[in-house]
C-alpha cells in the first residue's frame, strides 16, 4: 500500500527523448528512487535472447519468464532489476543486437504482463528504502503503470534532433524504426496519456528542461539535503 505522501513521477517518451538525463537529474536534485523501465525491457530482452526465445513466440515468452526471478537493488538513488539473482551490467543491455530486438520482444504482451506487478512494486522499493517517492521512465508509465501518478509528463524531441543526442553518446540507434514499432503496437502504445504534461525538448537543453519540471515538483517535494 502507498501512502498519500508518497510522490510518484511519470516520465514517458521516445528513444533518446532525454528521459533518461532528466530523470537522473530530477531524482538526485529531490531524493527520488530513479527506475529507468527500459533497462527491464532491454534485460528481458538479453535474457530471452540467451535463452534463445524468439520475439514471435508468445508461448516460448510466457513459460521462459514463468521461470524467471526478478528482484531489485537499490545502489544510491538508482533501482537496478535483477533477474535470477544478477544486475546485467549496461555492456550487455545497450549492445546493437538488443537495440534491434527490444522493440519486438516488448510489443509481446506476455513480456509486458510479466513485467506490470514487478515494475507497480517499485512503489515498496522506494518507501523501503526510505525515499519519499520515485521517478519512473518509459513509454507507458502514465498511461498503464501508474495512471494516477502525482505527476506524469511526456518528452518529445524532433527525431533529426534525438539522433544527433544518441551520436553524441557514441550511440549506434534506429530510433525512429524503435519509435514506430513502439507507437504502432497494440498493447501499451507510446503515447502521450491525456492530462499528461507534453514538453517539446528539441529546442531546450538539458538544464532548461530540468528546470521546467523541478518547478511544478517543487511545489510539493523538498531538495535533497
Ligand atoms: O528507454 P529505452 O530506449 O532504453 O527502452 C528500450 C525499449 O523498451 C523501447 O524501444 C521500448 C521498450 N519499453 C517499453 O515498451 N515500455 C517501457 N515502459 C519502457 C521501454
Amino acid at each position: 500500500m502507498t501512502d498519500a505522501s508518497f510522490t510518484i513521477v511519470a516520465i514517458d517518451g521516445g528513444a533518446a527523448s532525454g528521459k533518461s538525463s532528466t530523470s537522473r537529474a530530477l531524482s538526485e536534485r529531490f531524493n527520488l528512487l530513479h527506475v529507468d523501465t527500459g533497462s527491464f525491457y532491454r534485460t528481458m530482452t538479453a535474457e530471452m535472447l540467451r535463452m534463445g526465445v524468439a520475439a514471435d513466440d508468445p508461448a516460448g515468452i510466457r513459460e521462459a519468464t514463468g521461470k524467471i526471478t526478478l528482484e531489485t537493488e537499490v545502489e544510491g538513488r538508482r533501482a537496478h532489476m535483477k533477474i535470477n539473482g544478477r544486475v546485467v551490467p549496461d555492456a550487455e543491455i545497450r549492445t546493437a543486437e538488443v537495440n534491434a530486438n527490444v522493440s519486438h520482444f516488448a510489443a509481446v504482451p506476455e513480456l509486458r504482463e510479466a513485467l506490470l506487478a514487478y515494475q507497480r512494486g517499485q512503489t515498496t522499493v522506494a518507501q523501503n528504502a526510505g525515499f519519499p517517492g520515485l521517478i519512473m521512465e518509459g513509454r507507458d508509465i502514465g498511461s498503464v503503470i501508474f495512471p494516477d501518478a502525482t505527476f506524469r509528463f511526456f518528452l518529445h524531441a524532433d527525431p533529426a534532433e534525438r539522433a544527433r543526442r544518441r551520436a553524441a553518446e557514441g550511440q549506434e540507434d534506429s530510433i525512429t524504426e524503435r519509435d514506430r514499432l513502439d507507437r504502432s503496437r497494440k498493447t501499451a502504445p507510446l503515447a502521450c496519456p491525456l492530462g499528461a504534461t507534453d514538453i517539446d525538448s528539441t529546442h531546450l537543453t538539458l538544464e532548461e528542461v530540468v528546470e521546467l519540471l523541478s518547478s511544478n515538483l517543487s511545489h510539493r517535494l523538498s531538495p535533497a539535503s
